[in-house]
């Protein structure tokens, strides 16, 4: 298949997997019309830069950090909901930052993650059997018929509701809100207030005399717009292929294709098949990607994916994803990063330790416990290190609101204490504080790492 016959709606003539069928073909062509006519979220320069921070990412001199929503919905739409989210990112990123000691690339699942791939295409409560709810932009939550029908009109109520998240980030990274010292700020808070805080005391204090010495050096939010300004961008699976198909268009400046709709955009473990509608449109779009990597993947079909998704292997262009598991990650995924190794092919390794660790509770509700989170992370960094590749992100389910969905962390969520603030519209996300835990676990976990490959070089410099 030659690239130049490549085309948006190419996908059309594969297998697309967990796509809604429309009933009114003709309404469905009415919304895809509208999208079309409508402005891009994002410029293709914005996804080229992307790609080139994610390059260094690649090259092992950043780290990515990619997390929000599950499933974002229209009834949770609330400006201080984006806020909070964005913010914990923020306080997320300076964290890594100090741990791993390089630069933190900032992804939200935001601003576009609606769609939603299930186990089951149907679901039967009390006798009554009805469509999967798939996410706000195909169908409604409620259990009853009318609101479990796919309606082609919640594409363009998306792509509205996108373009108004989109405008909030892009104010809050570029206005001032994202100013470094604001952010350590609100750390120092959470640390104070949370049960383990001693633990992460230190780390925060080494922070706040960096930030110090910066300022007595003239390194200030007046003379530094790195100190006030963030760079963040936006991810989602590209699911809905007719919603990406509408926002796909080609860029005056280089003649390519860019998928309009997020900076990055990923395919999911459920529809990654070569062969596939998913990948098929991804792999003309010059947006950089992500390749969600299961239990099930093997070392051939992933080389196989890679051909398809990043043919000439440019540096920052495709992410691999693994979300294999707690207690799963030795077992499957040395032997892709090996193959990957092997072939000579530039990817960023990165974690969902979210994916592979749903459990149902006791109480009945779908949730993770944080223990098998943070177990996932600590086995994906040797795992992906001791074949000799960079682990270089994490990707995350996450909200800054103070729900109760994950069980564990410091607050100690019991499986009794899910029900008291279970808001999410899909899987259970790690709320504000436990999502800021992990993140001083990753960075005690990284600065532990940094050190210890300082020692052995200077080991081998001594002995030489
Ligand atoms: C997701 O990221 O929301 C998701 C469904 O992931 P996966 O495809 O890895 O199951
Ligand atoms: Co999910």
């Amino acid at each position: 298949m030659s690239a130049e016959s490549w085309s948006p709606s190419r996908w059309r003539a594969r297998p697309a997997e967990q796509m809604p069928v429309y009933e009114d073909a003709a309404a469905l062509a009415a919304a895809e019309r509208t999208l079309a006519g409508y402005p891009p979220l994002v410029f293709a320069g914005e996804a080229r830069s992307l790609t080139r921070s994610l390059a260094r990412v690649a090259e092992g001199e950043a780290f990515l950090l990619q997390g929000g929503d599950c499933a974002e919905s229209f009834a949770e739409f609330h400006p201080d909901k984006i806020r909070d989210t964005f913010r914990v990112l923020l306080q997320m990123a300076v964290v890594l930052t100090f741990g791993g000691g390089l630069p933190v690339v900032k992804v939200g699942r935001m601003a576009g993650q609606f769609a939603k791939p299930r186990s089951q295409p149907m679901e039967a409560v009390g006798g009554q059997e009805l469509p999967s709810y798939r996410g706000d932009i195909i169908n409604g939550f409620d259990f009853d018929v009318d609101s479990r029908r796919p309606d082609p009109e919640r594409m363009v109520r998306a792509y509205n509701q996108a373009a108004a998240s989109l405008n909030l980030l892009r104010a809050f990274a570029q206005g001032g809100y994202a100013d470094l010292h604001q952010v350590h700020r609100w750390t120092l808070d959470f640390v104070a207030r949370s049960p383990q805080g001693a633990r992460y005391e230190h780390l925060a204090e080494r922070i706040d005399e960096t930030l110090q010495f910066m300022a007595a050096c003239g390194v200030t939010a007046e003379t530094t717009p790195q100190i006030r300004e963030t760079e963040f961008y936006t991810a989602h699976e590209a699911l809905l292929l007719p919603y990406e198909e509408a926002l796909t268009r080609v860029d005056s400046t280089t003649g390519d294709w860019y998928d309009v709709s997020a900076h990055f955009l990923w395919v999911g473990d459920r529809t990654r098949h070569p062969d596939g509608a998913h990948v098929e449109f991804l792999s003309g779009v010059g947006n950089p990607l992500g390749l969600k990597c299961g239990p099930s993947l093997d070392p051939d079909t992933l080389i196989r994916l890679i051909d398809r998704l990043n043919p000439e292997n440019i540096p920052g262009r495709l992410t691999l994803i693994a979300r294999m598991g707690a207690g799963k990650v030795a077992q499957h995924l040395p032997a892709l990063v090996r193959r990957v190794q092997a072939e000579g092919r530039t990817v960023i390794w990165a974690c969902d330790p979210m994916h592979g660790n749903t459990v149902k509770s006791s109480s009945g509700f779908k949730t993770r416990p944080f223990d098998r989170i943070l177990a996932e992370v600590e086995e994906f960094f040797p795992a992906v290190r001791g074949e000799g590749a960079y682990p270089g992100g994490v990707h995350f389910e996450l909200t800054g609101d103070d729900v109760t969905e994950c069980t564990g962390g410091a607050q100690q969520i019991s499986d009794e204490a899910l029900a008291s603030r279970y808001h999410t519209a899909c899987d259970p996300r790690l709320n504000a504080y436990q999502a800021l835990e992990l993140a001083f676990l990753i960075a005690e976990a990284m600065k532990g790492a940094r050190e210890e490959q300082d020692r052995a070089r200077r080991a081998a410099a001594a002995a030489e």
